[in-house]
């Protein structure tokens, strides 16, 4: 079966995981300072901007949501074609989701609807780079500037995207980024959010350590203080240095992981552009680092064609099942008014995408589209 994901675990990333064992301190340490400072650079950041790498992208989310402010009884406002993180980020801080409807064309937040939603109780904005490619932040920034808010990137997806030029963390207000075990730069699980300034960075280092005021100088240097305070409410969501180490080797091909996963993208389109029962992505990938090839099967044949594909030895995804779909959170604001997400919630397939990927697998996976269509394979 050609699965849709396929992490890219080579030497490099063996030897730092056994390099980082052998060390001895396998908590927070050392490789986390470095995959920090890594990132940073990788991701342009400006001196004043700061990186704080967390053990997931659900962590990084509830940490920039409780750094905007959100609390019980708040809202925030968000695609409800995004991940349960998301909603169960906004529902750890007591609050709850406003779903707003997305675009026909990059799947992302129409910032065309947003104002209507805002409220006395919302807090911040979740701007969604949908599959990686650039969602129109700098429109809902503006709002957000409008309206007081804060703007939270989920760049879950888009490890390494630029948005006008810009890598996504490197302008704007927070960004989030998820390493887990499928995305494009993996850790296995890690994860990392970018904040404004070193005063909001000073806030979050105790959050993600259960509180604890200990020294980063410390820990960085692979030790830990027994002498500490603990002044606010804290979690347990700090980056152990295995998977900081794992995602620096991860680091260093990054360049060439995005580089391939466009040119797949494109070959994709290429091969199914005439096939008239799927609507292949807009080419949005210059600059975009993606994560999911993101293919739409209108007209109900979503699950037929996900049956023949795995006949064929393909398998296929759905990401997602829009939020607005679940119990918990069907009767959230904007739950009852998102005509895209409905319609497009049946239409989206995943096709497999992986870092390294042979013509022949693409031409294999699409070969087992065309046919479903009565359509010959182009090879
Ligand atoms: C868009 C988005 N946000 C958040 C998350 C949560 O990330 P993590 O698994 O690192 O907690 C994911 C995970 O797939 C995601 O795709």
């Amino acid at each position: 079966m050609i699965p849709v994901f396929k992490p890219h675990i080579d030497a490099d990333t063996m030897k730092a995981a056994v390099d980082a064992l052998h060390l001895g301190w396998l908590g927070m340490g050392s490789y986390v300072r470095d995959f920090e400072e890594k990132l940073a650079v990788a991701f342009e950041l400006p001196p004043e901007r700061r990186l704080v790498a967390v053990n997931t992208c659900t962590s990084a989310l509830h940490l920039a949501l409780l750094n905007a402010g959100v609390g019980p009884g708040d809202e925030v406002i968000t695609p409800a074609l995004n991940n349960i993180g998301d909603f169960q980020a906004i529902g750890m801080c007591g609050a709850r989701p406003v779903f707003v409807d997305i675009n026909e064309d990059d799947l992302s937040i129409n910032p065309e609807l947003v104002e209507p939603l805002i409220s006395p109780k919302t807090k911040a904005i979740i701007v969604l780079h949908y599959t990686g490619t650039a969602a129109r932040v700098h429109q809902i920034l503006d709002i957000a500037g409008k309206h007081g808010l804060r703007v939270i990137e989920d760049a879950a997806h888009a490890t390494g995207t630029r948005v006008d030029g810009r890598p996504i963390g490197s302008y704007g207000d927070m960004a989030c980024f998820s390493f887990d075990a499928i995305k494009t730069l993996t850790c296995i699980d890690g994860g990392a959010v970018v904040v404004p300034n070193a005063e909001e960075a000073e806030q979050l280092y105790p959050a993600r350590l259960l509180g604890m005021t200990q020294p980063n100088e410390r820990l960085y240097g692979n030790s830990r203080a027994y002498q500490f305070d603990v002044f606010k409410q804290g979690f347990r969501y700090h980056l152990a240095n295995l998977h900081a180490a794992i995602g620096l080797s991860q680091l260093a091909s990054l360049g060439e992981f995005t580089s391939n996963r466009r040119k797949y993208c494109r070959l994709y389109n290429e091969l199914l552009k005439n096939v008239p029962g799927v609507v292949t992505p807009a080419d949005r990938f210059d600059g975009a680092s993606i994560f999911h090839y993101c293919l739409r099967v209108p007209g109900g044949n979503r699950p037929l064609l996900q049956a023949h594909m795995k006949e064929k030895g393909v398998d296929t995804g759905i990401h997602w099942m829009p939020g607005n779909r679940f119990t918990w959170l069907k009767d959230c604001r904007g739950a009852n008014d998102l005509p895209v997400t409905d319609r497009v919630g049946d239409e989206i397939l995943t096709l497999p995408l992986w870092s390294y990927m042979t013509e022949e697998v693409i031409h294999t996976v699409a070969a087992s589209i065309r046919s479903f269509f009565r359509l010959p394979s182009l090879k």
